[in-house]
């Protein structure tokens, strides 16, 4: 009994760590605003034009995280074109309930995942934070694992130029050595997670 309620505490705990700043996202309405972003995020293999990397997968993807990008696009803080066109319109509560649906979607590879891939060492100083398998350990944080590889290099490189800003991401990308960049986007995007948006 007495472990059973030290359990529940903890996950209560855990839920006040991870709680979003608004009501939290309803997948349903949230189901509806996804369509929009099909036409991009719901296409296998489907490029950025300039520079050429794949539009990244969302589906599994953290809640939590999807919202941080969604305001960071809409606030202008998080550049990209297109992304910041579709972003400023969104209030905080359809932001909420599009993150909520994108993070229902992927089942079972994002809750396990793993995969054959043999360890990389460079990784191991990113396991802290995106998890052994790349599924990471907060809600806030962006799962890895199955994302496109040159989605990932990009993000990558962004963060070693400055040309994206995150304070935690600056400084690890900064202690990277260059050629583990490619591995590193390599070895992440073997890993069973992440999908395509698709629609049913
Ligand atoms: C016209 C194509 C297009 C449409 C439509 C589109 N996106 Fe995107 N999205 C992109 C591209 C390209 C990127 C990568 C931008 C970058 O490099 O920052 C992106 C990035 C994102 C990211 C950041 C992912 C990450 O891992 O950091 C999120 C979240 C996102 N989009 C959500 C949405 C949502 C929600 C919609 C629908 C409301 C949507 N997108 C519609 C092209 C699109
Ligand atoms: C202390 C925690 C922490 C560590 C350690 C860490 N990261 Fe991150 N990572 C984050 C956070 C937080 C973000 C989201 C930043 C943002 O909003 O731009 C992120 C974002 C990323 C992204 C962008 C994902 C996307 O969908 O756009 C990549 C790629 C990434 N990290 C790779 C790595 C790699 C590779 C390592 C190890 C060398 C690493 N990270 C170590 C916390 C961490």
């Amino acid at each position: 009994m007495k472990i059973a309620a030290n359990a529940a505490t903890l996950l209560l705990a855990m839920a006040f760590l991870v709680q979003p700043a608004v009501a939290e996202g309803d997948a349903e309405a949230g189901e509806k605003l996804g369509y929009t972003c099909l036409g991009c995020h719901g296409i296998e293999g489907y490029r950025n034009a300039y520079p050429s990397y794949r539009v990244p997968k969302l589906g599994g993807q953290k809640a939590g995280y999807l919202v941080i990008a969604l305001k960071g696009y809409r606030s202008g803080e998080r550049s990209h074109p297109t992304m910041q066109a579709q972003a400023t319109s969104m209030s905080d509560q359809e932001i909420e309930d599009v993150a909520a649906y994108l993070a229902s979607l992927g089942g079972d590879t994002v809750a396990s995942g793993g995969s054959e891939a043999p360890p990389l060492e460079a990784a191991a100083a990113c396991a802290a934070c995106h998890g052994q398998n790349g599924i990471s350990m907060n809600a806030a944080w962006p799962t890895l694992a199955g994302q496109y590889e040159s989605y990932l290099k990009h993000a990558l490189d962004q963060y070693r130029s400055g040309a994206r800003k995150n304070a935690i991401m600056a400084a690890q990308a900064a202690i990277i050595a260059e050629e583990d960049v490619a591995l590193l986007a390599r070895y992440y995007a073997n890993l069973n997670g992440l999908e395509t948006t698709k629609v049913d």
